[in-house]
């Protein structure tokens, strides 16, 4: 009987015999390496399109189970962080492992409030691009610009100076995000206020005019606070998986994040809130639902704000920000969009085409209708996705650095192409 801590394997071109380590539930990859038919041969390599089903690290930062809809981070219940903390105390937890003392807590405010400001010049760069650039092209083009600011970054070596990356970063994503805003409006920047709480001074760099001090309502800076807890982290999603491949390139923390907004900007992924808002335009009333529905089975649309890599289950944000949308609409009014949001769910959680897919609302599907509420442009929601993940992806990107095991990511690949072609000049060619 073998070791029920491995895998027996038969090489049936061989007839050779193998037996594999389990650990944690899985193989490693490179243990397949000796299963080959020559010596002078490969050995097996593993191929999974999308790493369906492949680990790329150990990790102790979130804990997810999709069949059941568990989010964890740090070994906390997303309810409970939503419920009890805030913004700044979810990401000091993220990143250092455990919950702040009040000392180590108003440290951490401290420096984050006191870097907010970026230079000048980025002010400059932001001026310079079109009235109509998306805000997070100009986010992720401005967060890749600041590594030019701070060349120290790239001594990522040294743990005081990467966490003086880390803090400027999560200090200045608003400021960035705002800005990217106020561009697109054509109005004038507004600069932070170091008087107010972090969510506060960003809806303040977003909204604020000519009046002195701005002032927002309690129960809206609440809800932003907790959207932004509720998009902090979420294990080795496609954003968090760029940081953390172009990290592996041991390049600065500016440049793997940069990385991280743009692959979050893609519809797929943190892109999906503002598709969802344009999906909810389009259906405009609930009598279309059906037809849209039906467009969905065709395979002529995607019910955008639904699915999910690991969700099987209803995605427990989703349901957070569903109570969430209750606060804010009290404040804003309701959002008509929802009623139509409301029927689309239900019909969908009916609907066999998706529950045998098992598709449920993800965590984008009524966040849209509450940045909306917030008089957001579509455009603006994946930049308020970006702001909530920065902590995650610093996180994500620390534990990459220090883990003894990671080294630069390089796939293999199966090659489909040519090979050893005569190359005939294209003199010869032409002629
Ligand atoms: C986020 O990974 C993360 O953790 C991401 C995220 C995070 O916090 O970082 O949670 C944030 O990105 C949430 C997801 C936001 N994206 C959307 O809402 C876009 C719509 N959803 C999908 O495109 C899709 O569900 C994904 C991309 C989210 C997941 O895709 P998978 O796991 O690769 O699943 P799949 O594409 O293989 O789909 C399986 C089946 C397919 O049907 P068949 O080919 O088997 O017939 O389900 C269908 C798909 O066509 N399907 C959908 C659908 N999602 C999947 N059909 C209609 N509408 C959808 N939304």
């Amino acid at each position: 009987m073998s070791d029920p801590a491995t895998l027996s394997v038969r090489d049936n071109r061989t007839g050779r015999d193998y037996e594999l380590p389990i650990t944690d539930g899985t193989i490693r990859a490179a243990d397949l390496g000796q299963i080959r038919v020559d010596e002078d041969e490969p050995g097996l390599a593993l191929y999974d399109p999308g790493f369906v089903n492949t680990a790329s690290c150990r990790s102790a930062i979130t804990f997810i189970d999709g069949e059941k809809g568990i989010l964890e981070y740090r070994g906390y219940p997303i309810e409970q962080l939503a419920e009890k903390s805030t913004f700044l105390e979810v990401a000091y937890l993220l990143i250092h492992g455990s919950l702040p003392s009040k000392t180590e807590f108003d440290n951490w405010v401290h420096e984050i409030t006191y870097h907010t400001f970026v230079h000048e010049n980025v002010k400059s760069f932001m001026q310079g691009f079109r009235y109509d650039a998306h805000p997070m092209g100009m986010l992720m083009a401005s967060v890749g610009a600041l590594s030019t600011f701070y060349p120290d970054a790239r001594n990522i070596a040294d743990a005081e100076n990467r966490h003086m990356q880390m803090v400027r970063l999560i200090a200045k994503m608003p400021t960035l995000g705002a800005w990217a805003f106020r561009h697109a409006q054509g109005k004038p920047y507004i600069y932070p206020d170091n008087e107010l709480s972090y969510t506060e001074n960003f809806l303040s760099m977003l909204f604020k005019m000519s009046e002195q001090k701005f002032g927002a309502d309690e129960r809206l800076v609440r809800a932003l606070d907790v959207l932004f807890i509720l998009h902090a982290d979420h294990e080795q999603n496609c954003s968090t998986n760029a940081v953390r491949s172009v990290g592996s390139s041991q390049v600065d923390p500016y440049s793997a994040v940069a990385a991280g907004v743009g692959a979050l900007f893609g519809p797929l992924h943190g892109g999906a809130n503002e598709a969802v808002l344009r999906m909810l335009r389009r259906i405009g009333k609930k009598e279309n639902i059906p037809s849209f529905i039906e467009g969905v089975k065709n395979g002529n649309e995607k019910l955008m704000g639904f699915g999910h890599r690991v969700y099987k289950n209803y995605d427990p944000r989703a349901t957070i920000i569903k109570k969430a949308c209750d606060d804010v609409f009290e404040v804003t009014g309701v959002n008509p969009l929802l009623e139509i949001a409301q029927e689309l769910e239900k019909i969908a959680l009916e609907d066999e085409y998706f529950v045998k897919r098992k598709l449920y609302p993800n965590v984008d599907f009524y966040s849209g209708l509450i940045y909306e509420a917030f008089q957001f442009p579509p455009e603006m929601f994946t930049v308020m996705f970006a702001i909530g993940r920065t902590p995650g992806w610093l996180a994500q990107w620390l534990e990459l650095v220090q883990d003894p095991e990671q080294k630069i990511a390089r796939p293999k690949q199966i090659y489909t192409g040519e090979r050893r072609l005569d190359f005939t000049p294209s003199s010869e060619r032409w002629a």
